[in-house]
Order: structure tokens, then C-alpha cells, then sequence
């Protein structure tokens, strides 16, 4: 059977990396960049610093602070018209997934006519090329330096979509990890196990492929040795270094892969309850990987085993599944992250509306022929992973 993996843009990767920003726009032949950022990232000086490294390159900038967590739609479509009334040849994104992917629908903007919502979807999306645009994490976590689409909230419909195609296609990422040393401990805890969760749902993904069993097992690799100690000690810089990489990584695993269980469900918490995408994204992680360890044993065996879990050789499903599941947790609680009872109301809150709505966004992306979840995806499933993760984690 066929497989789709997506062979990601050019990465500049190592510490010190993001001085060369200008100098990479300069070869592209760009002159005015709109710089897309939220309040944090300009909090912490670092959008300074690059419209610095810009300005000295000769680029003219065009800063727009306005991202917000889970872009809403309307604010993306701000950072469109901005760049778009200011005629800018680039576009360059700082900062987390939020920002990124503001930047990307930014870009895609420039060149496609609003409102957005035209260009929803993950594949078989229709846009034209735009100017080129660079992407520079400041966390390590979301990936999308390597992906060729972008997260963001509908809010008519109240649910986090796709953007993608050619439109939105990063130019180039610089991934420096010198960006992600000031990060809190929570923030590294959070961010880290959105890249631990890419790695692990793609590899297990009904549409893993060649790439993501490569990339997502050497992920999963560099989050088992790197994670605890960035979160213990933000200046350990070979542990941001090797979580940066275990990020793009992540993101690199993904593409054409895609995620499943474990992110429909974060998508539903971050939409309905307001949760941090890392934090959602991990909530259920243990009891994930258990429900899927009869279908994915060898995968999931990996995973445990990263993890320092002792397996027999003839170790069954249910036991493979524990032990990962156990190595979860036992991550979760090393790093401080809060469990899922800490993030929501109430577990009949929980239960009235995410499976629902995981199951109504599984079978919308089944319509278009996207199957990720290596089991049926069925209310009971999703009830009964919601209210283990509760309970126990
Ligand atoms: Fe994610």
C-alpha cells in the first residue's frame, strides 16, 4: 500500500544559529519582513534581538505582536492584512507553535485572498505560493518548523483546524537552541511531551511510514535522555540541544504520518477547556499507549524500553502496554506535569463533550481519507481512556 511522507524544507540547526536569519532572508533576495510574535517571546527580548539581526542585514521589519494561544482565525487574518498592506517580501515567525502557525496562515494571506477559512483542510487544499518564510522555534515542542501546515482555531465553529499547501510551506527553519534556555521548567515539561507525543502517536500512526519509524523512534530516543534534565536544569544546553532536535524530529515524523488519539483528545481539551496544547496533548498519553499496545506491540515495546522499562522477550500486548503506560507516568510525574483532573472541571464535564467530539472530528477527517488511530475510534474508547487518565495518572 501506498504511504505519504513529506520531505521536510531546509533546517539551520545548532546554537547561534538565528544570527544568520538575515543573511539567509538577504539570500532569498528579501528586503521587508513582517516579523510575526506574541507577548512572551517579546517578554523574554528575543523578537528584539532578531528584528536586530534583521535591521543590521539592511531588512526593514514590520512587527506583529498579536498572536494569541490556539490562533484564533481572525487574528491570523490580521497578521495577513498587515503584511499584506505593508507589501512585505517575507515573512518570518518567532516563537512557539502558536506563532508559527499564525505566521504560516500569515504568509498564505499575502498571496490568497481572505477569509481563511478557504484554505481549511490537510490535504487537497488549493494555494498559490507566497513569499518565503522563516520559521524560528523558541520551544521545544511543536515541530513546525518541519511541517507543512498549521493549527488553528475556527471560531464559528468553536474547533481547532488545519491550514496547508504550497501557500503556507515553510522556506526554511532556524532552530537554535540557545532561543529555548530561558524557558521555565513548566514550559519545557509542557512543550516536551508535545514533541515525546509526535514522535510516539506518528510511529504508532495507521499512516506510519518509512520516515516516521526512523524519525519518531530517534525522537522518542532524545526525549528519554534529554527531557528530565532540560526541565531540571534550563541550562544544561546539551540536553536543550538534543530536545530541540527530539522537536524537529517530531515534526519531520509527522508529516504524512500525523498524530492520533492522544491529539484529537489534547485539540478537544485546548477548544473546550482552554488546555495548554503540551499538557492536553499528554493528559491521556499512558492510558493511549495501552489501549493501543495489542495492535502496535513492537512500537509500543520501544517505547517502553526507551523509557527503562525490562520486558521479557515474550512479553504479551497487555504487559507491553503497562509498562509503557507506567513509563508514561512515571515521565509525567518526573517533569511536574499536571494531571488531567488538574486541568478540567470535572470528569462529567469531561465526559459530556470531548468524546463527542473527537469521534465527530475523526469521522469529518475519515470523509476526506485521513485515518491516523491504530484502533476505531468510538465514544466508549474515548470515555474509557478519559476516565482511566483521570483516575489514575
Ligand atoms: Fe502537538
Amino acid at each position: 500500500m501506498a504511504s505519504i511522507w513529506s520531505a521536510p524544507n531546509p533546517i539551520l540547526f545548532g546554537f547561534g544559529a538565528a544570527a544568520q536569519t538575515g543573511a539567509e532572508l538577504i539570500k532569498l533576495g528579501c528586503k521587508k519582513a513582517l516579523v510575526v510574535f506574541d507577548k512572551g517571546v517579546a517578554a523574554a527580548g528575543i523578537s528584539a534581538r532578531i528584528i536586530r539581526i534583521l535591521s543590521h542585514a539592511g531588512i526593514q521589519t514590520v512587527p506583529f505582536d498579536g498572536v494569541l494561544a490556539d490562533p484564533p482565525d481572525w487574528s491570523v487574518e490580521a497578521a495577513g492584512a498587515l503584511g499584506a498592506s505593508e507589501k512585505v517580501d517575507c515573512v518570518v515567525g518567532v516563537g512557539g507553535g502558536s506563532s508559527l502557525d499564525t505566521a504560516k496562515g500569515a504568509k498564505l494571506l499575502i498571496a490568497n485572498p481572505p477569509p481563511l477559512s478557504r484554505y481549511y483542510g490537510r490535504e487537497g487544499v488549493v494555494t498559490k505560493p507566497s513569499v518565503p518564510l522563516i520559521a524560528i522555534p523558541t520551544t521545544a515542542g511543536t515541530g513546525s518548523e518541519c511541517t507543512p501546515g498549521g493549527v488553528i482555531t475556527d471560531t464559528k465553529r468553536g474547533i481547532k483546524t488545519n491550514i496547508a499547501g504550497i501557500g503556507c510551506a515553510v522556506t526554511l527553519g532556524i532552530v537554535d537552541p540557545e532561543l529555548t534556555l530561558g524557558l521555565p521548567p513548566s514550559v519545557t515539561a509542557s512543550t516536551g511531551m508535545d514533541a515525546l507525543c509526535h514522535c510516539a502517536e506518528s510511529l504508532t500512526s495507521a499512516r506510519a511510514n518509512a520516515v516516521s519509524a526512523v524519525t519518531g523512534r530517534e525522537g522518542i530516543a532524545l526525549v528519554s535522555k534529554y527531557l528530565v534534565r532540560a526541565v531540571r536544569d534550563g541550562s544544561d544546553r546539551a540536553a536543550r540541544e538534543g530536545m530541540m532536535l527530539a522537536s524537529a524530529l517530531g515534526g519531520i515524523s509527522m508529516s504524512g504520518a500525523l498524530c492520533h488519539l492522544s491529539h484529537d483528545i489534547g485539540r478537544s481539551l485546548g477548544a473546550k477547556f482552554h488546555v495548554p496544547h503540551g499538557n492536553g496533548c499528554a493528559a491521556c498519553l499512558p492510558q493511549v499507549l495501552e489501549a493501543i499496545a495489542p495492535v502496535k506491540a513492537e512500537q509500543t515495546r520501544y517505547f517502553a524500553e526507551s523509557f527503562g522499562a525490562a520486558l521479557p522477550p515474550n512479553a504479551p500486548p497487555d504487559e507491553i502496554g503497562r509498562a509503557a503506560s507506567d513509563a508514561a507516568r512515571r515521565l509525567m510525574k518526573e517533569i511536574s506535569l499536571p494531571p488531567l483532573r488538574e486541568l478540567v472541571p470535572g470528569l462529567s464535564g469531561l465526559l459530556s463533550v470531548v468524546p463527542e467530539e473527537v469521534v465527530m472530528q475523526c469521522e469529518m477527517a475519515a470523509k476526506n481519507g485521513i485515518v491516523t488511530s491504530p484502533l476505531p475510534v468510538t465514544r466508549e474508547l474515548i470515555s474509557d481512556i478519559l476516565t482511566r487518565a483521570y483516575e489514575e495518572n
